[in-house]
């Protein structure tokens, strides 16, 4: 199928409004979200509560505050994703939830919802990976089966790199050895005095920067290892860049915007310079033409530019999630109707895991 055609097709799904609709909560971190999603994969609704109100003077996401509103959120998010999408509870079909990995106390929060909302629907319940969910935003947004495919998942929480054979085979390649990418934004952004979250506030502060000022160091790990990321060695060298060694107290208000400028779009490129080469590395081991990106740090343009650019010159197929889709949401809970389809259902002793449990 050509590419308009997979547009069109699109499109006259989207036109079907008999199409069988389920529920999709997601809370696994500090966003309460819930979703109205169709079966040829329509968003009827996206409803994300955020709370970075709540964490940004910490710096960070509280998990206790966390957990404390998600139970505030969980029920007024479920009912304007209902009424968003002009669906009753009656018209659902399942209820899909996120119960991997992320913070427990917040997952419990929205398996509850949902486990109650399944046992009085009389609906079946389906379990959904949080990383496998960033992923499909891409082929939601692709509008055709994008898989067998190689995805990287870059979050606050997780770097991650899958060989994705199809929809629902996805076999973890290699995930971050120490912190993840958007950890290490954030980190750096509070390093350099930038507001929280740091991933939006470095690439801001970037682009009146030079990528080249500063040679940060790019990780890339020995065999067997290859396929991991490390990003605390470089957080560290930007510590030292700009509090010496060894580090000494400093006011990070106090520093020179141009100096700034310049760590944020060094420190940028070497992330950026990691995450392309190992893609292109694993897209070459797994013998995939596809790559998809998703995940929050999947917003970055700089990211974005120098994928495209690979994909260019090395001639795959990119497929980036939607900005929209990027950050954490309900709708990427999307998978759910294949899960369905594989007859993966769950049943009421389904319990949430902080970790990744793999599944073969
Ligand atoms: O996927 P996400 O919303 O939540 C997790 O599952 O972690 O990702 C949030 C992360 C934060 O670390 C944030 O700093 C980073 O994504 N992020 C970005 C950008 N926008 C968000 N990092 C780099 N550039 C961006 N434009
Ligand atoms: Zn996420």
């Amino acid at each position: 199928m050509s590419h308009k055609e997979h547009q069109r097709h699109k499109e006259s799904e989207l036109e079907s409004p008999s199409a069988r609709v389920l529920l999709a909560i997601e809370s696994s971190c500090d966003e309460t979200a819930a979703a109205v999603l169709d079966e040829n994969l329509a968003i009827r609704s996206n409803v994300v509560a955020s709370q970075t109100d709540i964490h940004r003077r910490f710096g960070g996401v509280v998990p206790e505050m966390a957990s404390r509103a998600h139970v505030r959120q969980i029920l007024p998010v479920v009912d304007e994703a209902l009424t968003r999408a002009n669906a009753k509870l009656d018209d659902l079909c399942a209820i899909a939830v996120v119960t991997q990995p992320g913070l427990v106390g917040s997952l419990l929060v929205g398996l509850t919802a949902a486990k109650s909302l399944a046992l009085a629907l009389e609906k079946p319940l389906v379990a959904v990976n949080h990383i496998e969910a960033h992923i499909y935003a891409c082929r939601m947004h692709a509008g055709y089966d994008i898989f067998p495919a190689v995805g990287l998942v870059v979050s606050g929480g997780h770097t991650n790199l899958y060989d994705c054979a199809s929809a629902t085979g996805f076999e973890l390649l290699g995930s971050t050895i120490d912190d993840a990418a958007g950890e290490a934004f954030d980190k750096v952004a509070a390093i350099l005095g930038l507001a929280y979250p740091g991933g939006p506030a470095i690439e801001q502060a970037a682009k009146s920067g030079s990528p080249t000022t500063f040679r940060f160091p790019r990780t890339f790990l020995k065999e067997p290892d290859r396929l991991e990321f490390s990003f605390s060695g470089l957080k560290t060298s930007v510590l030292y860049q700009v509090a010496g060694v060894p580090p000494r107290e400093y006011d990070p208000a106090g520093l020179p915007r141009s100096y700034v400028a310049n760590v944020a779009a060094s420190f940028q490129e070497a992330v950026v310079d990691v995450l392309v080469a190992k893609c292109l590395d694993a897209l070459h081991r797994c013998g995939r033409k596809t790559l998809c990106v998703g995940g929050g740090v999947a917003a970055n343009a700089r990211l974005r530019e120098k994928l495209d650019a690979a994909a260019q010159h090395e001639g795959f197929t990119l497929v980036i999630s939607p900005l929209a889709l990027c950050t954490d949401n309900a709708a990427m809970s999307a998978i759910a109707w294949e899960l369905l389809a594989a007859g993966r259902t769950a049943d009421l002793a389904l319990d949430v895991s902080a970790g990744l449990v793999r599944r073969r």
